[in-house]
Order: structure tokens, then C-alpha cells, then sequence
């Protein structure tokens, strides 16, 4: 356990690292394209950003600080639940100015709170929790913002270097060995309520490829009728596909010679073969996977192929180890604007060799988004709660836009099977 001093230090850096993330995300852009809906399945920018502040002030302001409300009329506005993303274009936003004067009064208050905050004694302010929930917050609605750029068309606002190139061979498959790991986690201090507790989960013997699904692979499940053979895919995906005309993932277009184009953040490019493929569904990857004669993994052996050490049997925080991700271990943080080649991060590999498990793409899994035995809602069931045993597919590892506070081995992501606007793509595995 790290002194309260040095704890300290690290929420007021991570929640510094928080804030000019979204402030990036923001500044390029004027009044209008702020407000603006940039698609149905978004919400306008300048709604996240004034909901960033309203989530920390009830939390760190009135909770935590046991402070005056800042902003109580504007509660209402910015509740997620209240109104759905695809209206909230029409509600009495604060402004660009106001939500940007707002935010950072907030924050003000916060670090007197922080400040005067003994980081122990009740469950919210342990080990500084309550601080290290709001920046996880604030930095996945940072990686929606991100997506919302995507969908936002107009030339490029944002800018950043390419990822690092392939530095070693990322082919082929894992066997992971049959027994006993231990899953999810109580002892991670910021782990969020749905990776507690820590438990024996039995899984059988598995094969897990060392990297995600590139688009040269994707391209050739295109070109061998993937979209076209009703058989590769679910009944409910297969429906999908047809009502959407699904031919490719989202972004992507092919020229009149055949090759393949994708749009990133205003910038249009030839597909990249050893890259792996973004903005994929779970239907999409669920019908590649039968394609290559293969499944997506469970959550439980995407948790074990990440974490469990077979010579120790210990399980790390993340697949190098339990050292804090740097730029050698994965691709997160928004640091580069796509996911690298595979073959880019032999130093995040996990102990049986599987690379690039955390960053990169999201990976879905086959598993329904379900409570752990012994699952209980912390502090508010409207985080996980809510959404459990719902129409949703976990997502596990992180992307490129996903910050590190954000992302672990044992972190948990969800969505609907059908969408493919957030950073996801596919890592197969497969009976053996
Ligand atoms: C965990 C990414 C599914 O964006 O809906 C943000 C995170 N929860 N505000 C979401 C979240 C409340 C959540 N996901
Ligand atoms: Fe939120």
C-alpha cells in the first residue's frame, strides 16, 4: 500500500490527466459543432462534458465533501437516464462557455476536498476510491467523445503520431491449460463494482490466438463471401446484417480497383493488412470467428489468458505483470489515433505469450454481461447494476482511446451485439 501522501499525489494526477484529455477533446472545436448531433447514438460533446462535471460534483463536491451543491437545477439535464443521447440536442444544454466555466469550478472545489480528504475510513473515500471512480468516468466518456470524433465527418481536428510498428511475429495460437484461476478481483482499490469479487473459476483447456484478428485477415473472410454465407453467422446476426446491409465494418469503403478504404478522424487511407480491425459488432466477430474455424473467447478465458501466471499461479493485474502500463506495454490513452500493427508490444505480452491484450481494439467476448457470485452494487446501481443480465456482450482489454485508469485484466466493458461506433475488434479462440 502506497503512503497516503504518495495516493494523493496520484489521484491529483490522474485527474489532471483526465481533464485535459476532455479538454482536447473539446477545445477543436467551435460552439456549433459542439452542440451539434454528430450521430443518433451520441450525445452532443458539450452534454458529456457538462455531465463530466455534474457526475464529479455529486460524488467529490456532495458526497465526498459533504459540500453545497454547485449546480442543483442542472441535475435533471444531465442524468444519463433521463433522456435518451438522441435527444438531448433539444434540452437547455449549458453552453460551451458555461459547461467549460462549470466544469472547472467544480474541480476548484475538489481539490480542497481532496486536500482535506484522509483517503480511509468509510468504503468511498478508501484508498481514494470515490477519486479514482470519477476519473475512470471521465476518461470513458473521454473514449466516447473519441468515437463521437469518428463519427464526425468534416476534415481532421485531431492529431497524433502513428503507433509504433510490428517488432516481433504475432501468429498463431496459445494453449492455455485446463484448472483454476482466480477471476475478477478484491483488492484492486479502484476496480469498479462489477470486477469484485475475486473468485475460483474452473476453465477447461483452450486455444487463444496471440493476436487480434488484422484487416488483411478480415479482408479475406470479405472476400471469401463472409458476408454472404448465412451459415457463418447467427440467426439474430444474420437478420442484422441483411436489415442494415452490412458488407464491411463501419468506415470502411472499397475503390472501383477492389482496395480497401477506411476514415479515421478526418483522414481517409488504404486499409493496413497487419493492423487489427476496428469497429467490428459482436455479430460481425462472431461470424469471422466461425469463418476461421474458430469462436470468440469467454470472458473467463479471456481473463485467464491475461492474467494467470501457470508458473506461480498467481494472477497479475495486467498481462506483463503488475507495473503500471508505459508506451513499451500496450497502445491506450489516445497516444495514437488507431491500433497498432500486431507484433507491436512484445513487452505487454502475457506470461504464455499472448500480445496486445490490453489497448489496441476492444475484444468481444461470447459472454452475457453477468454479475459475479458475491456481485454488489457499489455506490450506484445505475454503473453496473442497471445493465446486468441485459441485452449486452462484455468487451474485454481496452482500446487506443481507452485511458489507463480505465483498463486492466480485470476491467469490463459491455455493449449491445449490434454496435460497432466504439473501438472493438476480435480475437478468436477455440476448443482443443
Ligand atoms: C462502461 C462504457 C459501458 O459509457 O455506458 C459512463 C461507462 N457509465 N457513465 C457507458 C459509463 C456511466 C459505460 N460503459
Ligand atoms: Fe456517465
Amino acid at each position: 500500500m502506497s503512503s497516503t501522501g504518495q495516493l494523493r499525489s496520484k489521484v491529483e494526477k490522474t485527474l489532471t490527466r483526465s481533464r485535459a484529455r476532455s479538454a482536447a477533446l473539446t477545445d477543436c472545436l467551435d460552439g456549433t459543432d459542439l452542440l451539434a448531433q454528430h450521430s443518433p447514438l451520441m450525445s452532443p460533446l458539450v452534454w458529456d462534458l457538462a455531465h463530466i462535471g455534474s457526475q464529479e460534483e455529486l460524488w467529490l463536491v456532495r458526497d465526498v465533501g459533504g459540500r453545497e451543491p454547485v449546480r442543483p437545477d442542472i441535475d435533471e439535464l444531465y442524468d444519463a437516464f433521463k433522456h435518451t443521447r438522441s435527444s438531448r440536442t433539444a434540452l437547455p444544454l449549458l453552453s460551451p462557455e458555461e459547461a467549460r466555466a462549470y466544469v472547472s469550478s467544480v474541480r476548484d472545489k475538489v481539490w480542497d476536498i481532496l486536500a482535506a480528504s484522509p483517503l480511509d475510513g468509510r468504503r468511498l473515500e478508501r484508498d481514494g476510491f470515490a477519486f479514482g471512480m470519477i476519473a475512470q468516468h471521465e476518461q470513458q466518456h473521454d473514449e466516447t467523445m473519441l468515437a463521437t470524433h469518428q463519427l464526425r465527418t468534416g476534415p481532421a481536428v485531431l492529431h497524433a503520431p502513428p503507433p509504433p510498428p510490428a517488432r516481433v511475429s504475432a501468429q498463431g495460437e496459445v494453449i492455455i491449460e485446463g484448472g483454476e484461476f482466480t477471476m475478477g478481483t478484491t483488492l484492486d482499490a479502484w476496480a469498479l463494482d462489477n470486477e469484485r469479487p475475486a473468485h475460483p473459476r474452473f476453465v477447461p483447456t483452450f486455444a487463444i490466438d496471440v493476436a487480434p484478428v488484422t484487416n488483411g485477415q478480415y479482408v479475406e473472410f470479405i472476400a471469401q463471401g463472409g458476408y454472404e454465407r448465412s451459415e457463418l453467422w447467427s440467426e439474430r446476426g444474420w437478420l442484422h446484417r441483411a436489415t442494415e446491409g452490412l458488407i464491411a465494418p463501419q468506415f470502411w469503403e472499397r475503390d472501383s480497383d477492389g482496395t480497401w478504404w477506411r476514415r479515421a478522424f478526418g483522414v481517409r487511407a488504404p486499409v493496413r493488412p497487419d493492423q487489427p480491425v476496428v469497429h467490428v459488432s459482436f455479430f460481425e466477430a462472431e461470424a469471422y470467428a466461425r469463418w476461421a474455424g474458430k469462436r470468440l473467447p469467454t470472458e473467463a478465458e479471456w481473463e485467464k489468458a491475461a492474467r494467470f501466471d501457470p508458473s506461480t499461479g498467481a494472477v497479475r493485474k495486467y498481462p506483463w505483470g503488475d507495473a503500471e502500463p508505459t508506451e513499451v506495454h500496450a497502445n491506450l490513452g489516445q497516444t495514437h489515433l488507431e491500433p497498432a500493427d500486431v507484433g507491436a508490444y512484445p513487452a505487454g505480452a502475457s506470461p504464455q505469450g499472448v500480445q496486445q491484450l490490453i489497448g489496441d481494439v476492444w475484444e468481444w467476448t461470447s459472454s452475457d454481461f453477468e454479475p459475479y457470485s458475491g456481485f454488489e452494487p457499489f455506490p450506484y446501481a445505475e454503473y453496473s447494476e442497471v445493465f446486468l443480465r441485459g441485452d449486452y456482450k462484455v468487451l474485454r482489454g481496452g482500446s487506443f482511446g481507452t485511458d489507463e485508469v480505465a483498463c486492466r485484466g480485470t476491467f469490463r466493458n459491455w455493449d449491445h451485439p449490434i454496435r460497432r461506433q466504439i473501438f472493438s475488434g476480435i480475437r478468436c479462440a477455440r476448443d482443443v
